[in-house]
């Protein structure tokens, strides 16, 4: 396989800087990939807007034309089977995706969450990481699997906590971190560095 062949959907619901970065790094040539295909729940999300300029296909899945959400996570595994995709990445994608999705692409999906799991699941992760006083925190980059924010982790890094800092300076902190390490897990997949093996990573 050339390996420019790697194909990814990016699944998105908003600002989409983490898209962005996918993006630059495979502009620049740091990621043998390809975005076939970003998909979102939301058409207002910024991150449309950034596929647009780069020529990459968009598409709107509108969540009130499907009856509940077994039947829009099976739309969106048609969309994206469509596209032959080799690996799917949550970048900001905020639905919470059913078991039978995650089962349908077992291994072959991965999120980036902002904080270092298994602490702080969930939502508003960098005010409650400052809330619980923790003095480092970061994000993570892990295989998805039926539980939310959770499965194999592949990388993540650390920032200090800052005495003065409040959600919007640690978010920022954080997400400097994420747009290097989110190109650079796919890399390692895309790579075949590692693989999912047991329900754990493995280094080849
Ligand atoms: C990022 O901080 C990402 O880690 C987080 O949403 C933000 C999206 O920003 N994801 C989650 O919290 C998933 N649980 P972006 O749209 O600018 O990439």
């Amino acid at each position: 396989m050339e390996s420019t062949d790697f194909k990814l959907a990016v699944l998105v619901s908003g600002r989409g800087t983490n898209l962005q970065a996918i993006i630059d790094h495979i502009d620049q040539g740091k990621l043998n990939a390809r975005i076939a295909i970003i998909i979102t729940n939301n058409p207002r999300a910024q991150a449309l807007e950034r596929g647009r300029k780069h020529a990459i296909k968009t598409t709107f899945l509108d969540p009130d034309r499907y009856p509940d959400k077994a039947e829009y996570d099976r739309a969106l595994a048609t969309k994206i089977k469509e596209h032959s995709v080799d690996l799917i990445c949550l970048a900001g994608y905020m639905r919470i995706l059913g078991k039978e999705f995650v089962r349908t692409f077992k291994g072959e999906i991965i999120n980036i969450h902002p904080s270092l799991l298994p602490a702080f699941p969930g939502l508003n992760v960098q005010q409650k990481a400052i809330d619980r006083g923790v003095k480092f925190s970061g994000c993570t980059v892990h295989f998805v699997d039926e539980a939310v924010d959770a499965g194999p982790i592949i990388l993540q890094a650390a920032v200090p906590v800052h005495a003065d800092d409040n959600a919007e300076t640690l978010t920022q902190r954080i997400l400097e971190q994420e747009h290097i390490i989110y190109p650079n897990a796919i890399k390692m997949i895309a790579e075949n560095h590692i693989k999912l093996a047991d329900g754990k990573i493995v280094t080849l």
